[in-house]
């Protein structure tokens, strides 16, 4: 397979270099606010002041059916945190990062919940010493812009195994494990999983509820198009009291179910923990690895629907190696077609 070139880019051209560090640090959340996050909930806030950026968790965007410990929620953050990391070493600043800063109390346990619910921050951000670039990162930006969920079938061709390398290097680096199954069997196993998950979940009157309220049209800036799920505008319109009626409704995971046979790569993401800290090391994880599959024409699509359920994960993490705990499962392959952009909303700063 042919890789993209990665284009050096000049500095970024409208990036506000004369104006004050906070106005900057705005502009770069501009690149934050494109990670990938669960149904397109955007369950990410900012504050930003004293020259640093405050990354919150905005508690009006959970998903209490579908993600009821907030893992995935966290993981988002971390996507955008990733994001956020990689505009700033574009613009040649190396991005310092204090994970948890506002820690007043010594219950560790009361503060995590604080951070859980956006009350205390997942991490502040500042400019440290100027850089420059490396290849990289420029070709990690570079593939900010590109990189979609891709959910549509991928092309017949193999993946290089040092494509497969690099996209293991890229979650070490950020503290966790992309195990890719290569055993028949094993695969097999997973994919069971997910058809025994989407029909548990399906059959949750709170999950389908939940599945059509985060349903957009394309032009929405929240949520998954249904569009992009495979379903008809009258679908994607209906699917609101369509999904009240269990069996009636469209299917979510239509696409994903008709090509999960032929996934020519299925990778599970793994932690060695399993908590705050971790899963935000997991989103980081994750956001390198589908930045570093953009950038060598490869998609990826997710298939963590047994991740989700508690009973289910415990068979996924049977699967894995060394104990490890599933963040995430994906289907990855050569894609040619590349999939409409998704909606964002303004970005969020609070005011604090
Ligand atoms: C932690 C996390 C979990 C996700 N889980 C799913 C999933 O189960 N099914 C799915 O189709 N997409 C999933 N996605 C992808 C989002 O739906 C997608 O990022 C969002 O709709 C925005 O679209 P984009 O990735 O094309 O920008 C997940 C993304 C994240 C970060």
């Amino acid at each position: 397979m042919t890789h993209r070139s990665p284009t050096p880019s000049a500095p970024h051209p409208s990036f506000p270099r004369q104006a004050p560090v906070d106005e900057q640090l705005t502009f770069l959340l501009g690149y934050a606010v494109m990670a990938p996050s669960g149904h397109n909930t955007q369950p990410w806030q900012f504050s930003v002041h004293d020259s640093s950026v405050w990354l919150y968790v905005d508690p009006a965007r959970t998903l209490p059916a579908l993600d009821p410990g907030g893992r995935e929620r966290i993981m988002s953050c971390g996507a955008a945190l990733f994001h956020f990391r990689i505009a700033m070493r574009h613009v040649g600043v190396t991005p310092e990062v204090h994970w948890f800063p506002d820690r007043e109390t010594e219950d560790a346990v009361a503060h995590m919940h604080d951070v859980e619910q956006g009350r205390k921050a997942l991490a502040r951000i500042s400019m440290g010493e100027r850089m420059e670039p490396t290849l990289t990162d420029e070709t990690l930006f570079s593939a900010i812009q590109r990189r979609r969920t891709h959910r549509e079938a991928f092309e017949d061709e193999t993946v290089p195994t040092s494509d497969l390398n690099r996209l293991q290097d890229a979650a070490a680096t950020e503290g966790a494990t992309l195990e890719i199954l290569s055993d028949a069997e094993q695969c097999s196993r997973l994919l069971d999983l997910v058809v025994r998950a989407n029909e548990d979940m399906l059959a949750d009157a709170d999950v389908r509820r939940e599945l059509a309220e985060w349903t957009a049209s394309a032009s929405d800036d929240a949520g998954v198009a249904g569009s992009t799920r495979g379903w008809s505008r009258w679908q994607t319109l209906s699917a609101g009291w369509l999904q009240a009626l269990p069996g009636l409704g469209p299917d979510p995971w239509q696409r994903e179910t008709a090509a999960i046979r032929n996934a020519p790569v299925l990778a599970v993401l793994t932690t060695t923990e399993d908590d705050v800290a971790a899963w935000l090391r997991a989103g980081q994880a994750l956001d390198h690895v589908l930045l570093r599959a953009t950038s060598y024409g490869l998609g990826a699509s997710f298939l963590n629907q047994p991740v989700k359920v508690p009973r289910l994960r415990q068979e996924v993490r049977s699967l894995c190696r060394d104990d490890a705990w599933p963040q995430i499962v994906l289907r990855m392959g050569v894609a040619t077609t590349q999939e409409p952009k998704s909606g964002r909303r303004p970005i969020p700063i609070r005011k604090d």
